[in-house]
């Protein structure tokens, strides 16, 4: 007898139906399983098998085919154990009951079902689709929660699934919850105010934030640099309910979700130094994962110690800065995740540390600093649109009675030009300067002649090039914007520049 059972595949984080067909025919025994499966899927043979008779139920012993359709999408991962064993059992005719459900759900040894990734992305493409109704692992049930408008019934085991599907036991659905993002703030551990000094430093990464530019700190150790990069997402507006969810979708894939079941706060991420570039870009053998710069979405990025970080690695940076999205290609296809993330680095400028302190004595020779700075290439810097000196801390900062302005002092103004730049953007497909192209930039960032001779002043004595002028352009209208000024001038280019010509080139 033939069954069907719809399931989905996750293809990055778009949810692909898939149906789960089975054939039992009388002849020689066996089991196969066809429709593109990865060694994840072919394993749930066995799962399956030995689920089925620990809930006791009967395995056939007969000729079953399983085919996954369609079969030119690469099924991963271990979510088809249970569309797999309803499938059986419907085909071996132990299972009458009417299975218009979509089915989802790793199944132990025992029969007890196992949470699964990308449930939240597949329920939204699912929804989409125009699917209603669901059955998934009791343990994913709080992140199914956010989503309206569909029946999602959590269960605990395969036997508890035949029960619900026979009506032997009722079960309630998940009750649907919503959830605040405003609750977000003041959840950080780090605050601006708690940075003596350094004002120059603060001043970037509030245009940093404000137009979504990636930016170096560098100076000697201990001057502030990684405190004050952890202040960057208490200075972030906050997730809108769009971008929680998009964010947790894809932290969903990586099966990185909490408890909650949503990431409400904007991602702040720091890979070690030791990291691959898979682990930062995204890939996998066997089931494609998003990397760090995709789990880093609509938050940060901060890579500590820019040097030491593997430049292959580093290098694979390149097109997700540029493009604001990742495309993982491996046999069988590619996969696209977002990578939209302000990129914060930090280096010290020599191996020592003190080269360019004005206190202290820099021991390094100049082969040693060359070696040191040649590890992050040039057009990784040149994507960095604010390159800023931190410098030692004064004494007198750490005394002084003056107030330190705190991060949601900041963050008012942040809101404020992102407010000007939305506006601004609104239907060109972004929100914050950084994203603008070159048509874009035509648009809104004319420059009068006096702003077009002091870049062309920066841009021969500089040596920049032309990526680099553009990015100077939307920094300044960044400046611009937090000076409410309609027009960029000499004043705003001039600070833009100033982030470029520090000594690092
Ligand atoms: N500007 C500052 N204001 C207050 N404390 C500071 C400042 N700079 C550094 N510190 C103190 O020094 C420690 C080390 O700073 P850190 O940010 O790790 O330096 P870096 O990353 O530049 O080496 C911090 O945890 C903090 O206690
Ligand atoms: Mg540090």
């Amino acid at each position: 007898m033939l069954s069907k059972i719809t399931s989905f595949a996750l293809n990055g984080i778009e949810g692909i139906p898939v149906e789960v067909e089975t054939d039992i025919n009388k002849g020689m025994v066996a089991y196969d399983l066809v429709g593109l499966p990865d060694a994840a899927v072919k394993e749930s043979k066995e799962r399956v098998r030995s689920a089925i008779k620990n809930s006791a139920l009967r395995f056939p012993v007969n000729k079953i085919t399983v085919n996954l359709a369609p079969a030119d999408v690469k099924k991963e991962g271990s979510q088809y154990d249970l569309p797999l064993a309803i499938s059986i059992l419907k085909a071996s005719d132990q299972l009458s009951a009417e299975c218009d459900f979509v089915f989802l759900g790793e199944l132990a040894l025992d029969g007890a079902l196992r949470p699964v990734t990308g449930i939240l992305p597949v329920l939204i493409s699912a929804r989409d689709a125009g699917f209603k109704k669901f059955v998934i692992p009791e343990a994913n049930a709080n992140e199914a929660s956010y989503i309206a408008g569909i029946e999602v019934y959590a269960l605990s085991s395969l036997s508890e699934v035949i029960a619900f599907l026979t009506g032997e036991k009722q079960f309630a659905p998940v009750k649907a919850r919503s959830f605040s993002v405003a609750s977000a703030s003041h959840s950080y551990n780090s605050d601006m105010s708690l940075v003596k000094g350094q004002k120059a430093a603060k001043r970037a990464l509030e245009i940093a934030v404000a137009g979504g530019h990636n930016i170096l700190l560098y100076g000697p150790p201990g001057t502030g640099k990684t405190m004050l990069a952890r202040c960057i997402p208490t200075i972030m507006p906050d997730l809108t309910f769009e971008e929680a969810l998009e964010v947790t979708k894809i932290h969903s894939v990586a099966g990185e979700l909490t408890e909650e079941g949503i990431v409400t706060l904007r991602p702040f991420r720091t890979p070690h130094h030791t990291a691959s570039a898979v682990s930062l870009c995204g890939g996998g053998n066997s089931k494609i994962r998003p990397g760090e710069v995709s789990k880093a979405h609509k938050g940060v990025l901060f890579l500590d110690e820019l040097p030491e970080y593997a430049r292959h690695a580093l290098e694979c940076l390149r097109q997700p800065l540029e493009d604001r999205v990742i495309t993982v290609t491996r046999a069988g296809g590619a996969v696209t995740f977002p990578a939209d993330f302000i990129l914060c680095a930090s280096m010290n400028p020599c191996p020592c540390g003190n080269f360019g302190s004005a206190t202290r004595q820099c021991s390094c020779t100049p082969a040693q600093i060359h070696k040191y700075r040649s590890k992050v290439s040039g057009p990784l810097l040149d994507r960095i649109d604010l390159h800023v000196e931190v410098d030692g801390v004064n004494y007198d900062d750490f005394i002084s009675e003056e107030r330190e302005e705190t991060s949601a002092e900041v963050k008012e103004r942040v809101e404020r030009a992102r407010a000007v730049q939305r506006e601004r953007l609104e239907g060109e497909g972004m929100d914050v300067n950084a994203n603008m192209g070159e048509r874009q930039l035509k648009k809104y960032c004319a420059l009068s002649p006096e702003c077009e001779k002091i870049l062309k002043n920066a841009f021969e004595t500089l040596h920049l090039s032309a990526r680099a002028r553009s990015r100077i352009i939307k920094v300044s209208r960044t400046i611009a914007d937090l000076d409410f000024s309609e027009n960029i001038r000499p004043e705003h280019i001039l600070e833009a520049v100033s982030y470029r010509s520090g000594d690092l080139k």
